[in-house]
């Protein structure tokens, strides 16, 4: 069963998947800190799910900086209480070669996807060890599984991302705490798609219209489909399940 009356954190929410994630919470029955660099979209979110009936703060917050994500959590605690569960959604993406990758691009991608978790978690976890009780779901993606051209810097903060799941599920196992990730493949319709599909220009890379061909299940990802598996892992019944870094492609990843 969906847990009802409890606090969800979720990062990157202002936009894109992680506000699927936001509203699919807080029809779960969460309450929703929404922590977001964009705060006016952060706002214009909590307002509309207090309009749904349900408690939500918004926060400003860059998950890179590990002051600000200490501070964000202290004002979620503050504004809706002790969080139950963390969604590691933030993240960017840099496209190009390995080659000439700028030093400053592969900095910023680490700094974001991969400090940011860390830092959140870090942030988080010393409540949820007092308690006994926890959640963390960090949004990795297909790319940290495999290597492709042009998006090797991406996928390494993702592979990042899906190493550090592994190892953090099995050191706070013993505390009550799970820790899994979602991978998703080609999600449909938020701002980081349009990015891909700018930068991808440049790198002759097809539209990802194009590589829907190429899923099985014969469609891109929608930010929902993403959403629906995070609220699965975030409720009783994934209890049995830690460490997982659970595949949301349509098929067209398998491992
Ligand atoms: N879109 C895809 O196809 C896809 C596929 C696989 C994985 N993912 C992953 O899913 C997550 C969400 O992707 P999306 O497509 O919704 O991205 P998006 O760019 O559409 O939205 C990301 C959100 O994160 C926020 N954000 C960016 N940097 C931040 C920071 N430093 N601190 C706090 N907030 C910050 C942005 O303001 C934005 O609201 C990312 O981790 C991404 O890597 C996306």
């Amino acid at each position: 069963m969906d847990r009802v009356g409890r606090v969800a954190l979720v990062t990157g929410a202002a936009k894109g998947i992680g506000l699927a994630i936001a509203q699919r919470l807080s029809r779960a029955g969460y309450d929703i800190a929404i922590a977001d660099t964009d705060a006016t979209g952060a706002r214009a979110l909590a307002e509309a799910i207090r309009r749904d009936g349900r408690h939500a703060s918004a926060i400003a917050c860059d998950v890179g900086d590990r002051n600000g994500a200490l501070r964000m959590a202290e004002e979620a605690t503050l504004a809706l209480g002790e969080i139950d569960l963390l969604v590691n959604n933030a993240g960017i993406i840099r496209l190009g070669p390995l080659v000439n990758f700028a030093e400053e691009d592969w900095r910023e991608l680490f700094r974001v996807n991969v400090d940011g978790v860390f830092f959140c978690c870090q942030a988080v976890l010393p409540g949820m060890i007092v308690r006994r009780r926890g959640n963390i779901v960090n949004i990795a993606s297909w790319n940290g599984k495999l290597g492709a051209p042009n998006f090797g810097a991406y996928s390494a903060t993702k592979a990042a991302v899906i190493s550090l799941t592994q190892a953090l599920a099995r050191e706070v196992a013993p505390h009550g705490i799970r820790v899994n990730a979602v991978c998703p493949g080609i999600v449909a319709g938020t701002p980081m798609r349009v990015e891909v599909e700018r930068q991808g220009k440049e790198f002759g890379l097809p539209p990802s219209s194009e590589r829907a061909r190429i899923i099985p299940l014969g469609r891109l990802a929608t930010p929902e489909d993403i959403a629906n598996t995070v609220a699965f892992l975030a409720s009783d019944e994934a209890a049995y399940m830690t460490g997982q870094a659970i595949n949301v492609t349509g098929g067209l990843w398998l491992h």
